[in-house]
């Protein structure tokens, strides 16, 4: 694998690691993505390129196909392409895609997701879409000289900078800004209201100075790190759009801490995992309403008595109060529609200070590469 480091100019500056470098910096990557393709009620479709409104025009249905956290980015995609755009969606790991007999939708999109564009996998399930019959491929990218740019219809460039930290963040984020201008570009196509492009457009708009909220809450990430650093499992549970946000902090946590960590839908912890839960067991919540809170309050409740503890993320307009059954971390209010990107951050926090304290290489974990360019 090429040394990252070649790749960057400005270096670590005031900053521990890369990895803290590139988290900090999402404020401002998510500024230079949106930059000249979004108005004040309007995502510029020719961001995905010049004969992108051609193209988008038949655009009924789209493949997602990417590895790691760019398939969490996938993941979340989903459902705001189901629930704003009118637009089915599928999304597969690369690996599993490239090996089965896949059907090809009229009218679908294949959509590779990935930082470096040379990841193998996702690179060669491209290749074999491309000779299944899709209308065209797009691809959203953070490099712009990448195979996948050079091989794809049209791509999105993420502009998040050069990502130097293995485990992807910064990437990740400007990848959700990318698919939620997506979105916005292929619902135009697909009935959707013009009130809701204009709400997209907004919440886009305002989401580097909602970001650099969220970083506000290092402190008490930092803090909270010492109640994970000696654990060696975890669960972290989210629903609809906020599942694969577990899932990306599932990741994060196992890639640079090395703690074994696993990702649930909400509901599903009552049909087995419950069965794992203890004081050595620490269960985090990403961002539920009331009405999931309270279920899940009543599972973990049931093994409080042997010290099960949640550790919920939310946004403090919901009022939650930590008690012993649960310590609840409060965020700043924002719109449903980008909740999935804020709530990334105190995960990429946690995360990150729970590595520092386990002393694993932040920057370079054990085993991993940072472009998985062999199979
Ligand atoms: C994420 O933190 C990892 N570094 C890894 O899962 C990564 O997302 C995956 O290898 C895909 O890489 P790509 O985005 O460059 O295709």
């Amino acid at each position: 694998v090429t040394s990252d480091l070649q790749y960057d100019a400005g270096g670590k500056g005031e900053y521990r690691h890369y990895m803290l470098k590139e988290i900090h910096e999402q404020p401002i990557s998510v500024r230079n993505t949106l930059e000249g393709r979004v108005t004040a009620d309007q995502v510029m479709v020719e961001a995905f390129g010049e004969n992108a409104a051609e193209i988008f025009q038949d655009i009924r249905h789209v493949q997602i196909i990417a590895c790691g956290t760019s398939y969490h980015a996938g993941m979340v995609a989903r459902y705001w392409l189901e629930e704003y755009a009118g637009v089915s969606c599928n999304v597969e790991i690369a690996s599993e895609f490239r090996y089965r007999k896949s059907h090809v939708f009229p009218g679908s999109l294949l959509l590779t997701i990935s930082q470096s564009g040379e990841t193998a996998d996702t690179l060669a399930a491209l290749r074999l879409a491309k000779t299944l019959g899709y209308r065209s491929s797009l691809t959203i990218c953070n490099v712009a000289t990448s195979s996948m740019v050079r091989e794809s219809d049209l791509a999105f460039q993420t502009r998040a900078g050069a990502e130097i930290g293995v485990a992807s963040t910064k990437a990740f984020t400007t990848q959700l800004v990318g698919l939620l201008m997506l979105v916005a570009a292929l619902g135009r196509y697909n009935g959707m209201d013009k009130a809701v492009e204009a709400r997209i457009a907004h919440a886009l708009a305002t989401l580097p100075t909602k970001l650099e909220q969220a970083l506000k809450i290092t402190a008490e990430i930092e803090e909270l790190a010492e109640e994970f650093a000696d654990k060696d499992h975890s669960l972290f549970l989210g629903r609809g759009d906020q599942y694969p946000i577990a899932m990306e902090g599932a990741l994060k946590l196992k890639e640079i801490s090395y703690i074994h960590a696993e990702a649930y839908a909400a509901g599903e912890l009552k049909h087995g995992p419950l069965a794992l839960i203890d004081a050595e067991m620490p269960v985090i919540v990403v961002a539920p309403n009331n009405e999931l809170l309270e279920k899940l309050k009543s599972n973990v409740e049931e093994v409080r008595a042997r010290g099960g503890i949640m550790y919920v993320f939310a946004d403090k307009d919901a009022h939650f109060k930590s008690d012993e059954t649960m310590r609840v971390i409060n965020l700043d209010h924002v719109d449903a529609i980008v909740a999935p990107i804020v709530y990334t951050l105190p995960l990429q926090l946690l995360s990150y200070y729970v590595a520092i304290i386990k002393g694993t290489d932040v920057d370079q974990p054990r085993n991993l590469a940072k472009s998985v360019t062999v199979e």
